[in-house]
């Protein structure tokens, strides 16, 4: 919990022209960061910003750990997109988000449109959940385990997986998590959750649901993409917060931060409120303690995602499409820069004191039974922290692979 406490009195504070990260960790913040993704990194002028961890203190891979890449047949593992972008913020010491188990969209065709039984999928899950988290066990600072579960009206999405498990899957998905990487923090992570409505109280209750199951769960990621003029106050941002702790975690990050336009080009006035909103943003996760960080997804407009799925929208980011900083990274800057000098302007407008909740809840786990189920070909069937069945089908052998994993071969 040490990371997490005002560490404000103890670092230097860092002069006129410090970076955000290194403005974010005075102000008591574990970092600011930003995603990236393995085609731009061959671009130097855009890697020459993205390496220096003064400005970003941790990366999250845009696309390279998703299911599609990194399990493109069924039982056939690749890592090498992820890896990539693991080892480039590791050789830069920077710190991961790593981004993300389970998801309805980019699965690969075999995942997808299968007509599994509920135990198939469940065994796909922990499969791939394991040899993932496994294959980057010690080098994720956390996990996005389930992403975007949730309809705008806060009912469950129609994917693969709650078709055949129903809301399940969600527990399941953590439970494998926690299994294959103790160490690393578990986030349910999600967009339009930041401020009130049915999605978030949607997603304090998958909150309940994991712990009620007896899983690990650690965070909630607000991914935060939104449109300019339109952020939510700073107490609404506080009280989504606020929501999220009650049900019981730990703490909270803005996942994927960007604020479009939603028509070009931007006006001078519009940058004005741009860098207004980012305000708004960041000051809310400083008021409140346990919100660890802020994650750009991306931080120039030349890579942002936002031109090619919102059609005419864009200039979402802190730097414009030729790296210069934009009226929004001034105003971050300084926002941050305040709170890390305890200048005025970041107190909390929320009716109450947010602060982390004490420990996790340690559920007591189920023991493994061995009795009458039957894990499938790939399934897990053992490893540390693993309290599932340790049988396989017929034909099968529980293989070990690391202390982690053992599977059904
Ligand atoms: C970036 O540079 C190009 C070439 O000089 C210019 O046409 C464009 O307007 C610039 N973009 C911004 C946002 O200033």
């Amino acid at each position: 919990m040490g990371i997490l406490t005002s560490t404000v009195a103890l670092l230097a504070i860092p002069g006129a022209s410090a970076q955000l990260n290194q403005l974010a960790k005075a102000a008591g913040k574990l970092y600011f960061g930003s995603a990236t993704d393995n085609g731009e990194l061959s671009d130097t002028a855009y890697v020459n910003i993205l390496k220096d961890s003064n400005m970003f203190g941790q990366i999250t891979p845009g696309n390279g750990q998703k299911w599609q890449y990194t399990e493109p047949s069924q039982g056939s593992f690749s890592y090498t997109s992820g890896d990539q972008i693991v080892d480039f913020a590791k050789a830069n010491d920077q710190i991961v988000r790593c981004h993300t188990l389970v998801w309805y969209s980019q699965l690969p065709s075999w995942g997808a449109d299968g007509s599994w039984s509920t135990s198939q999928l469940t065994s796909i899950i922990n499969t791939h959940i394991a040899n993932e988290v496994g294959h980057y066990k010690g080098q994720c600072y956390s996990w996005d385990v389930v992403n975007e579960a949730l309809n705008e009206d806060g009912t469950y999405r129609d994917s693969v997986f709650y078709k055949v498990l129903g809301d399940s899957y969600i527990p399941i998905a953590f439970k494998a998590a926690d299994a294959a990487d103790p160490d690393a923090k578990l986030y349910y992570n999600d967009y339009n959750i930041e401020g009130a409505g049915a999605k978030q109280q949607a997603a304090a209750k998958i909150v309940k649901l994991v712990k009620d199951a007896g899983a690990r769960i650690d965070g909630v990621g607000m991914q935060a993409h939104l449109i300019v003029g339109s952020v939510p106050s700073q107490s609404d941002l506080e009280s989504a917060m606020e929501s999220y702790l009650s049900a019981g975690v730990i703490e909270l990050a803005y996942t994927e931060l960007d604020i479009r336009f939603n028509s070009l080009p931007a006006s001078d006035s519009g940058l004005q409120q741009q860098a207004g909103d980012y305000e708004t943003v960041t000051k809310a996760c400083l008021a409140v303690d346990a919100c660890v960080g802020i994650t750009i997804w991306d931080y120039t407009d030349k890579y942002s995602w936002i031109p090619s799925v919102f059609n005419g929208a864009g200039a979402a980011l802190l730097w414009d499409e030729n790296f210069s900083e934009k009226p929004a990274y001034s105003t971050v800057s300084s926002v941050l820069q305040a709170a890390a000098t305890g200048a005025a302007g970041v107190t909390s407008t929320a009716k109450s004191t947010v602060q982390a909740s004490t420990t996790p809840a340690t559920s007591a786990k189920p023991t493994a039974s061995s009795g009458d189920c039957a894990i499938s070909q790939w399934g897990q069937c053992g490893g540390e922290g693993f309290t599932g069945c340790t049988a396989c089908a017929s034909g099968y052998t529980c293989s070990y692979s690391n202390d982690y994993y053992s599977q059904c071969l």
